[in-house]
């Protein structure tokens, strides 16, 4: 009797721990909420030079040789496009602002190709 009332519990654990394995966010998934994944899209540099002309020149340079913002006519040697979107995305430092409600994902992206190709 007892035997059988153990492995009932015992099937009852496992069960409740392949539920538990399906339905806790596994570490991948933590990793990618903190990295924003990039929305896939074509470069549009007339765009993109506008977004940046309206929103980032007055801290890194209107030839983006920066001032208040670091220098980045050659950020795409240093930063890979998905590093360059989270920063604009989420913003770096106390400085460098989040972009996350003012510009459109798309926008951002589109941003973040066009200077990962100053090189
Ligand atoms: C209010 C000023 C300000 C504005 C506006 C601003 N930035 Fe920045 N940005 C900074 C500062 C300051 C840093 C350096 C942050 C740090 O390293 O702590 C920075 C860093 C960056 C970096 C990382 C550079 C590196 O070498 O790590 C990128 C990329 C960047 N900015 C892109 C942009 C883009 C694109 C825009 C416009 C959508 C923009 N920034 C608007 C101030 C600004």
């Amino acid at each position: 009797m007892q035997k059988w009332i153990m492995s009932g519990v015992f099937v009852v654990a496992c069960a409740l721990a392949i539920v538990l394995m399906f339905t806790l966010p596994g570490k991948e998934q933590v990793a990618e909420e903190q990295k924003p994944t990039m929305p896939a899209v074509e470069l549009d540099a007339t765009a993109a030079e506008a977004t940046v002309k309206a929103n980032c020149i007055s801290c890194h340079g209107d030839q983006l040789q920066g001032s208040v913002g670091p220098n980045l006519q050659k950020i795409g040697s240093e930063l890979t496009v998905d590093d360059i979107y989270k920063t604009i995305t989420k913003g770096k430092g106390g400085m460098m602002p989040s972009f996350k409600d003012k510009l459109k994902d798309t926008e951002i992206a589109n941003v973040a190709k066009w200077l990962s190709e100053k090189k």
